[in-house]
């Protein structure tokens, strides 16, 4: 068993939170968020090298104010609290906190008294604040190490004990060398060791799965989770791992040939390709309502799934893609902020299956799949690829999928794709397709006027999906992309171009 260093960040509810942990592994120290009534008894078992309180949006002399497990605090171990967390530890430790003006956005950080958590950082530093709270008087034995001028303990030591605080955000960009400061805590007073590299993370999680018992049923989509997530496995237990790829006719263009080349050409892995689309696309006959349409692509997904487990079982496990942040929003892991959404990649199969869920990516970030996927040799054209929903081109066909629609839908995002390639901006968006529906546009060939269907193209920045704006493509670019799709797609007269960002629309059509 390999153990690497780690630091456990005490999640308070901040929107800040997880930033803690990304920061952390980007140096390479393992990070991880635990919800803040972490028993005392669970964390120790962590054995973390050192604990960091986040921010939260509670006040700690409120009646209900989260608080941890009493015992952290005598852990024995190197602490930082941030904003609500140095309020923690003010309180905690016999200060006071009291109630104060707002303070949002940039402070400008005053650094006193040398210590080794601010140290390199510079004498006076932006530092990104977002309290209503802050430390009136520090506990004894705690001195301050930094001011700003509306917060003279913005950060505090009890040196001796290497506990800190700090009112601002080390974590967001926004903070002048933020990163120097958690570096500051995590190597030089914790001393982590930066352990945490894709290499060894890919060898810890293969000497984890081979000590497991029966077969793993992977669904694979051709995308790059479910793709690492079977090479991991594939890695560890050979071919007591099978992969099954469902053709359900709602693909890119020529992808389940692309999907089944890679596959085979690249990867030793037990693969079964299902050609289901006659089924997909008569389930979805008529259907023109966007959540049933959904719904009819999740369970017949299930079905074959269900019908592969019979056929070629039995199985002990399902193995899913299921990412880190997933975890987080499925409130697996969350503190005392809302919920986001339960999310299961896989939802609904039959209780009799019995499967027990196999993650093998649950702690990573999408980042870090991508290093992944380049160590296990996964093609760069895959790991280039834009996101794909699951439910497909039934979500970018607004009205009933038929194999008009879906072939104009195919063709002209193929040209999408193929036109921003050549004009070097496929890396540079999130995502870009064409969509179409039923609205139809009057068009001029030859001689004749012609009744087509109407595309619209849709090209978005983002980051992470959560918000996204349309991009502001040359001109040229789009020119050409009109001109291809009414030359080389018959039925299409007119193209549009969406000019809505996320919010207030979603990314997706449908
Ligand atoms: P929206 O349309 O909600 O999409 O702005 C955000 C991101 O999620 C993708 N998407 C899905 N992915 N199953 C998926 O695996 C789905 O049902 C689904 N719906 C949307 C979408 O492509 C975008 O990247």
């Amino acid at each position: 068993m390999i153990r690497l260093d780690k630091i456990i960040v005490l999640d308070f509810g901040s929107q800040y939170s997880h930033l803690i942990c990304r920061r952390i592994r980007e140096f390479s120290v393992y990070a991880e968020l635990v919800p803040y009534d972490i028993p005392y008894e669970k964390l120790k078992e962590m054995n973390p090298k050192g604990i960091i309180f986040s921010g939260g949006p509670s006040s700690v002399y409120n009646n209900g104010a989260p608080k941890p497990d009493s015992q952290i605090f005598q852990i024995q171990l190197p602490l930082l609290g941030i904003c609500y967390g140095h309020q923690l530890i003010v309180d905690n430790f016999g200060g006071r906190v009291k109630r104060a003006n707002k303070e949002y956005g940039h402070s400008i950080l005053t650094v006193d008294n040398g210590s080794s958590l601010l140290s390199g950082v510079g004498n006076s530093v932006r530092a990104w604040m977002s309290h209503g709270d802050e430390a009136e008087k520090i506990p004894e034995n705690f001195e301050i190490i930094g001011h700003t001028e509306r917060s003279h303990a913005a950060a505090i030591a009890n040196k001796q004990q290497s506990i800190y605080g700090i009112q601002f955000h080390p974590e967001v960009v926004h903070t002048e060398n933020g990163v120097q400061i958690l570096k500051n805590f995590v190597l030089n007073i914790c001393k982590a060791r930066q352990d945490w590299t894709m290499e060894s993370f890919i060898e810890k999680t293969v000497s984890d799965i081979s000590k497991i018992e029966g077969n793993v049923l992977c669904g694979v989509s051709g995308g790059i989770d479910s793709t690492v997530a079977a090479l991991l496995i594939h890695k560890a237990i050979g071919n007591r791992l099978k992969c099954v790829f469902v053709d359900n006719g709602l693909l890119r263009l020529n992808e389940e040939q692309e999907i089944e080349k890679m596959f085979r050409d690249n990867f030793a892995v037990d693969f079964t390709a299902v050609n289901a689309k006659a089924q997909f696309l008569g389930k979805l006959k008529g259907v023109t309502d966007p959540e049933m349409k959904r719904k009819i692509v999740g369970e017949e997904f299930v079905r074959i799934f269900t019908d592969f487990a019979k056929t070629h079982g039995p199985f002990r496990w399902l193995a899913q893609g299921t990412l880190y942040p997933d975890v987080i929003e499925s409130g697996v892991s969350k503190g005392p902020a809302a919920v986001i959404k339960t999310h299961h990649n896989v939802g609904g199969l039959p209780d009799w299956l019995k499967l027990e869920i196999l993650e093998p990516l649950r702690e990573l970030y999408k980042d870090e799949v991508r290093k992944v996927a380049a160590i296990l040799g996964v093609p760069q054209k895959l790991l280039a690829r834009h996101p794909f929903p699951g439910p497909g081109l039934a979500v970018r066909i607004i009205g009933e999928v038929t194999e008009k629609k879906l072939n104009i839908a195919k063709t002209a995002s193929k040209i999408v794709e193929e036109e921003l390639e050549a004009a070097g901006w496929y890396d540079k968006v999130w995502q870009a397709y064409a969509a179409v529906g039923d609205d139809k546009a009057v068009g001029v060939v030859g001689d004749e006027r012609k009744y087509g269907n109407i595309v619209m193209i849709r090209v978005v920045e983002s980051i992470d999906a959560m918000t996204a704006d349309w991009t502001r493509l040359p001109h040229e670019i789009l020119a050409k992309i009109s001109n291809r799709i009414t030359n080389e797609i018959d039925e299409v007269t007119w193209v549009s171009y969406v000019v809505s960002s996320k919010p207030p629309a979603t990314i997706e059509p449908q």
